[in-house]
C-alpha cells in the first residue's frame, strides 16, 4: 500500500468512526431527542415475541428413520437455535437440508424431487464408513456441503473429540485385573481383524464379547471394560479418520495424543504386538503412562445425532457460501481428500 492509500484509509477510518460515534451518542441519548433524519433507523429494541426462527433445517429423514427427541442447540452447544424439524412441508421453506446417507442411497426418489428453493443448501450426511455407503456416485454434484467424521467434511461431526482440561486434573485409573478385551457385532471370519485376532489369540488370551461372545449388556459396557487393562479397538473398516465409538466409547494419529494408545501397525506381527502388551503388564509405572494425557483433556464421546443436528445449525449459519459438491464418492473414498 502507498502512502496516500495508507493515509486515505486512515481518513476513512477516522470518518466512520466519527459517524459511529456520533451514531452511538444519538442512539444513547435518542429517548430524550427528537432529532431524526440523520442517522440510519434504529434497530428494533430487542422485541418480546421472538420473531420467526432465522435458519430452518429440514431432516428429510431421521437418521436410519428413527426419530430422536430434538435439543435446544443454545443449551446443547451454546450456539444460537436453528429451527430443526423432520416435518417435509417445511421443504419449500427450509434454508438447508440434511439427508441421511443410507436412508436416500437406494435411489433418487427417496430424495426431494421438483425445483429446489433457490438458495437452499443440501447436506450430506454419513457416519458409516465408505464400505458400509452404498451408491456413493448418486451422490455426485447434487449437495452444497458435507457432513461426516472425515475432518475435511464441511460440517466435521466426529464419534467423539478430546477437549482440554481447563486446569490439569488427576488421573485415577480404575483397578484391572483382566488384561484384553474385544467387543465385536460383526464377526466375519474373513475379515482382517478377525485374523488378526485369530493370531494375538495364540500368544495371548482375549475376551471377545458381543453376538456369539461373552455377553455385554449395553448398561453393563463401561464396568466390565474397565477391568481391562487394553481393549482391542479394531474398526470394521480401515478409512481415513474413520475412528467410531469403538474408541471413543468403549477404550477409552490424528485425534489423539501419541502416549494414549498402541497401534497395531507399530509392531511387525500379532506375536510381537502380544510380547509388548505382556511387558506393559508387567511394568506398572510404563502402563500408567498411558494415562498421562488424562490430566490434559477430557473425552467427549457420548456423542449424539443432536450433536450433529447443532453442528451443522452452527456451521450453516456461520457460512452462506455458494458451492457444489463435485466428485463425493472420489472424495469419500480416498485417503488423502480433495
Ligand atoms: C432454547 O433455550 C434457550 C435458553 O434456555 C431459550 O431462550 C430458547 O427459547 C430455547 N429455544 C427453543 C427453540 O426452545
Ligand atoms: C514376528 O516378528 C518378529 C520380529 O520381526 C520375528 O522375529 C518373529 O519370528 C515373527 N513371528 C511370527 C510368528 O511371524
Ligand atoms: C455427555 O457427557 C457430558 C459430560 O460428562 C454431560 O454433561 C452430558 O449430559 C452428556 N450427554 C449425554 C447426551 O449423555
Ligand atoms: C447447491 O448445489 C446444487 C447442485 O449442484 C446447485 O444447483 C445449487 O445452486 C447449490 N446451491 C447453493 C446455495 O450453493
Amino acid at each position: 500500500m502507498d502512502n496516500r492509500s495508507t493515509k486515505s484509509s486512515f481518513l476513512l477510518l477516522f470518518i466512520l468512526q466519527a459517524f459511529i460515534s456520533f451514531c452511538l451518542f444519538y442512539f444513547w441519548n435518542s429517548r430524550d431527542l427528537t432529532l431524526s433524519g440523520f442517522c440510519p433507523p434504529l434497530p428494533p429494541p430487542p422485541s418480546s415475541p421472538p420473531g420467526p426462527p432465522p435458519l430452518t433445517i429440514l431432516l428429510w429423514t431421521w437418521p436410519f428413520h428413527t426419530p430422536v427427541a430434538l435439543s435446544n442447540c443454545s443449551e446443547l452447544l451454546g450456539v444460537p437455535d436453528c429451527h430443526i424439524t423432520a416435518d417435509r412441508a417445511w421443504y419449500p421453506r427450509a434454508d438447508a437440508v440434511i439427508l441421511h446417507h443410507r436412508d436416500i442411497s437406494y435411489g433418487t426418489g427417496s430424495m426431494p424431487v421438483g425445483p429446489r428453493p433457490p438458495g437452499q443448501r443440501w447436506v450430506w450426511f454419513n457416519l458409516e464408513s465408505p464400505s458400509h455407503s452404498p451408491n456413493l456416485g448418486l451422490m455426485n454434484y447434487r449437495f452444497n456441503l458435507t457432513m461426516s467424521y472425515r475432518h475435511d467434511s464441511d460440517i466435521f461431526t466426529p464419534y467423539g473429540w478430546l477437549e482440554p482440561l481447563g486446569k490439569p486434573g488427576k488421573v485415577s485409573v480404575p483397578p484391572k485385573t483382566k488384561l484384553v478385551a474385544w467387543t465385536v457385532s460383526n464377526w466375519n471370519p474373513n475379515s482382517v481383524r478377525v485374523h488378526y485376532y485369530q493370531e494375538l489369540q495364540k500368544h495371548l488370551h482375549v475376551d471377545v464379547y458381543g453376538a456369539r461372545h461373552l455377553a455385554l449388556p449395553r448398561a453393563q459396557h463401561l464396568p466390565i471394560l474397565s477391568q481391562y487393562k487394553f481393549y482391542l479397538a479394531f474398526e470394521n473398516s480401515l478409512h481415513e479418520d474413520y475412528i467410531t465409538e469403538k474408541l471413543w466409547f468403549n477404550a477409552l494419529s490424528r485425534f489423539l495424543p501419541p502416549d494414549a494408545f498402541i497401534h497395531i501397525n507399530d509392531f511387525p506381527n500379532a506375536s510381537e504386538l502380544a510380547r509388548h502388551l505382556r511387558a506393559m503388564d508387567r511394568d506398572e509405572v510404563r502402563y500408567q503412562a498411558y494415562f498421562r494425557w488424562r490430566e490434559r483433556f477430557q473425552v467427549v464421546g457420548n456423542v449424539s445425532w443432536n450433536t450433529h443436528f447443532c453442528k451443522a445449525c452452527r456451521a450453516l449459519r456461520e457460512t452462506s457460501t455458494y458451492r457444489t459438491v463435485p466428485n463425493l464418492a472420489d472424495w469419500f473414498s480416498s485417503s488423502s481428500g480433495w
